[in-house]
């Protein structure tokens, strides 16, 4: 979680103007962050959760034990639909931590907030 809002220090979104972090930690415990990057082709914009997500499989990383996100918003926030696709991808069960700028930090899992998911298993014959 020090690590999320620790990143969300760093967005790029002069746009919305919220801040948002990710901490991915892999499975041997290294830890990947990402911020939110916005664009002025708003459509373009990258959320913290695939940022951070992309960054480990680029490193070759593909095995994960939870993600904290962190805002500077009051509450916490969970992840959009598309970062929950994109997590699920690689883990479906993936322990979810979020916390804001002035609350708790709340716990979720991929498996909960994305319920049957569309995996890559529903590609075999
Ligand atoms: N955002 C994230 O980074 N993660 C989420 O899960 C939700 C939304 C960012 C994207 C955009 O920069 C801003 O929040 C407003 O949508």
């Amino acid at each position: 979680m020090r690590v999320a809002h620790a990143a969300a220090e760093l967005a790029y979104s002069p746009y919305s103007r919220i801040k948002v972090g990710a901490a991915l930690v892999a499975h041997d415990g290294t830890v990947y962050s990402g911020c939110n990057v916005e664009n002025a082709s708003y459509g373009l914009t990258i959320c913290a959760e695939r940022n951070a997500i992309f960054r480990a499989v680029a490193a070759g990383e593909r095995r994960f034990k939870a993600v904290a996100i962190a805002t500077d918003r009051p509450g916490a926030l969970f992840p959009c639909g598309a970062c929950r696709q994109v997590l699920a991808e690689f883990a479906p069960e993936l322990p979810v931590f979020t916390q804001g700028r002035s609350s708790e930090i709340a716990r979720s899992s991929l498996a909960e907030l994305l319920p049957k998911a569309f995996l890559p298993k529903d590609l075999e014959s």
